[in-house]
């Protein structure tokens, strides 16, 4: 069997149980997966047991499948310790551990079994229920998973976990990047195999197929090159000029983000907890600074007694029309390259955001399932605060409001 790269190594036989590894063409993710699974199956399997390979149709586990087995001919040619079923494709290893290669293209048929150990390959491609589906048979036996794929646009549960890994918030998950040139590094590709590919192949092609990153393919609605221009590298030392914060729902974030006079984000802090803790956080972070809050739903009883502690904070109703609004004002800020954004957290929310067309003809705007959208809807409340509460030759003229704002009620007086 080929001795992995050190970079290659590093990704596959990470210790996490759920590895994530978004790699391009031709970096040798098949082949790493293989020897992982076969060692896992030869040094930890005992009769019965199951290992799994999952790729996205029948025909494509087959080549996995051929490929063990050519591996195993060349060191074991005689079959001493490993044997082979054609109609079932699978290998069966002289401890009695067994390595079978199916599709994902019927979800249904991966339901049931105890698995030991799983590879999804090209998860990109595969379909989300075939992910439920493995991921049940791996419940009882705690067993470890690799996620393994060239990226594919940003709508798939693949891409969406590898976000959720890279945060590294799940202790039991990492994430891993191979490049085309890792690979050169590897010894096991061409640099001129590569530059040839970026000659001939259109650039959003290439950049998928041999950098691993993900083309535009989602309705962004504020770009992603203009995301990629508010990067910075550092947070600045300034004090925030505005702030805006979205309160928890269910299961999501608190997020509180501060801008300074420029525009660079100031602070960016994320975290779960009960109301009372939650607000003695926002108010000890903002002070008497301008700052807008979700107050939607549950959120309102919690931003009026912070407005009775801190008149500076104000709540912001979501409806349909007062979200596209406030995330049209982001989009001015963010194309003008008016923000600085270090957190890179924030970042990755931007650029998987979406809006979506409704049934009705309208303009949704939202996380793709499965991701969260706090810290956009945060970033969108400061700049919106911003444009609330303009500071004019350095003086603030305030007119504090009511806790609540709601655009929908113009005619009220409240707005
Ligand atoms: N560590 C390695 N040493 C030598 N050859 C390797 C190594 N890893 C992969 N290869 C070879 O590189 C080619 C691409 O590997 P493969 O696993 O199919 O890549 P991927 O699944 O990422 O497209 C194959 O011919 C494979 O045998
Ligand atoms: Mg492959």
């Amino acid at each position: 069997m080929p001795r992995l790269y050190d970079k290659q190594h590093a990704a596959i036989f990470d210790p996490a149980r759920y590895c994530v590894i978004e790699a391009s063409t031709k970096t040798g993710k098949t082949v790493g997966c293989i020897i992982w699974l076969v060692e896992k199956a030869w040094n930890e399997g005992q009769p019965e047991s199951h290992y799994w390979w999952i790729a996205p149709v029948y025909a494509q586990a087959a080549i996995a499948y051929r490929r063990l087995k050519s591996m195993l001919s060349s060191s074991d040619p005689h079959h001493h310790s490993w044997t082979s079923n054609e109609t079932e494709t699978n290998v069966t290893l002289v401890n009695g551990a067994r390595i079978w290669f199916k599709g994902a293209d019927r979800p249904d048929t991966l339901f049931g079994e105890d698995v030991y150990a799983g590879v999804i390959d090209e998860a990109t491609r595969c379909k989300e229920e075939a992910w439920h589906a493995i991921r049940s048979t791996v419940t009882a036996t705690k067993a470890p998973l690799r996620i393994i794929g060239n990226v594919k646009g940003r709508k798939n549960w693949a891409y969406q976990m590898a976000r959720r890994a890279e945060t590294g918030d799940h202790p039991n998950m990492s994430h891993h990047k191979i490049d085309a040139y890792d690979a050169v590094a590897g010894g096991i590709l061409d640099i001129e195999e590569i530059e040839d590919a970026k000659q001939t192949l259109p650039e959003a092609v290439f950049r998928e197929l041999y950098l691993a990153e993900p083309s535009d393919d989602g309705h962004n609605p504020f770009g992603l090159t203009h995301i990629q221009a508010c990067k910075t590298q550092h947070q600045p030392t300034t004090e925030a000029t505005w702030f805006g914060v979205d309160l928890a729902k269910h299961r999501d974030f608190c997020w509180l983000v501060g801008v300074d006079d420029k525009m660079a984000l100031t602070v960016s802090d994320r975290w779960q907890s009960d109301w009372q803790a939650s607000t003695q956080r926002i108010v000890d972070q903002v002070q008497s600074t301008p700052c807008l809050a979700d107050s939607t739903g549950v959120g309102d009883p919690v931003v009026e007694g912070m407005h009775r502690m801190r008149p500076n904070i104000e709540g912001f109703t979501f409806t349909p029309r007062s979200k596209q609004q406030i995330m049209e004002g982001l989009a001015v800020a963010i194309q003008h390259h008016e923000l600085g954004l270090y957190d890179e957290r924030l970042v990755n929310e931007l650029e998987s955001f979406e809006y979506e067309f409704t049934r009705t003809g309208g303009v949704r705007y939202t996380a793709p399932e499965g991701m969260n959208d706090d810290g956009v809807c945060a970033l969108a409340l400061c700049v919106h605060c911003r444009n609330l509460r303009p500071v004019s030759f350095g003086v603030r003229v305030i007119d504090y409001a009511p806790a609540t704002m709601n655009e929908e009620d113009d005619d009220d007086g409240v707005w």
